[in-house]
């Protein structure tokens, strides 16, 4: 088959949010070595970049720059690479399409903020836009869920309740914006061992089920009963992997944070504001103090993967 002929613009982009999960309940390691969850994600005003462009038929190169650029894989495990590959398989005219990827990171590596699922995200919206294939939300969503757990919540965003392995999302009824500080870790923590120690700390999970307290907080809109309903059940086994997040997250609290957590499996500590103000104050303090690699702040929710520009 002959290749399309390349599209007049040069390439497309597409931004994609962080995630934070405002509640993480996991179940018993299911026989397939994931685990059942009922969670709350959250996307928050923190974005990687993904660009596509054009490149020879089946040729898919990737660069990264950014944050934690270095520890990005640019060979066939590249989730960017991946999505490219999967779209282009299953949609595409495989044959007859390459792409030359860029993603431009803020969302640290191994931090608890899905950001390599981001940028699967961000790869399946541009890459689809680049070959102009028309994909249904339904489809896009199907090879988002087999290129990983919280694939599928990068392309929705907002606020959403996610069950299975984390990769069946539906939004949720929430009001207003929170005002997040995010606490970054010197080092990553790997998300199959947090949730190895997990099992190892938790014998007998019970059957996860986002606390009702969570989504009445959500439904007021009201951040001080949102901080109160802040759960991640694999905390204990992030801390225990790495004790002194114990003084980051008392940190964040002693500085007036209304509520705190550790992102997903860690070891990004999430610190939820009373107001934007406050958020501000707490950034400064929180920096001042020194305990984290670097603070941020963000708020949410904000949309899943777009293309802008
Ligand atoms: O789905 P994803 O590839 O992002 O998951 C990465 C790893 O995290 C899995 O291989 C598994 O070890 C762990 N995981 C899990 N249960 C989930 C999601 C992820 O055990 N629900």
């Amino acid at each position: 088959m002959a290749s399309p002929l390349p599209p007049l613009s040069v390439g497309v982009r597409a931004r994609v949010p962080a995630k934070i999960n405002l509640a993480l309940k996991v179940g018993p390691r299911r026989r397939d070595g994931y685990h059942p969850l009922a969670t709350v994600y959250h996307a928050v005003s923190l974005y990687d970049e993904v660009s596509a462009g054009w490149a020879e038929p089946d040729e898919f190169e990737v660069s990264v720059s950014g944050e934690g650029a270095d520890l990005v894989p640019l060979d066939e495990d590249n989730l960017v690479v991946r999505a490219a590959r999967l779209l282009a398989r299953t949609h595409g005219p495989y044959d007859s399409l390459g792409a030359s990827l860029s993603i431009r990171k803020a969302i640290p590596v191994a931090a608890g903020l899905a950001g390599g699922s981001a940028d699967g995200a961000a790869a399946l919206v541009a890459c689809a836009a680049l070959w102009d294939l028309d994909l249904s939300a339904e489809a896009l969503r199907t090879l988002a869920a087999e290129l990983g757990s919280d694939v599928p919540f990068a392309l929705l965003g907002g606020t959403a309740v996610g069950s299975g392995r984390g990769e069946e999302v539906v939004p949720a009824l929430a009001r207003g914006t929170y005002h997040w500080v995010l606490g970054f870790g010197h080092h990553g923590l790997s998300t199959p061992a947090v949730y190895g120690r997990f099992d190892q700390l938790t014998p007998h999970p019970a059957a996860p089920e986002v606390p009702d307290e969570l989504m009445t907080a959500l439904r007021t809109g009201d951040p001080r009963q949102l901080g109160a309903a802040l759960v991640n059940d694999l905390q204990p086994a992030a801390l225990d992997l790495q004790p002194r997040l114990r003084q980051v997250i008392e940190a964040g609290l002693d500085f007036g944070a209304v509520g705190a957590l550790i992102s997903g499996s860690g070891p990004t500590a999430a610190f939820l504001a009373a107001s934007e103000p406050a958020a501000i104050d707490l950034a400064v303090a929180l920096s001042a103090d020194g305990l984290c690699r670097e603070v941020r702040r963000a708020s949410g929710p904000v949309t899943g993967a777009r293309l802008v520009g």
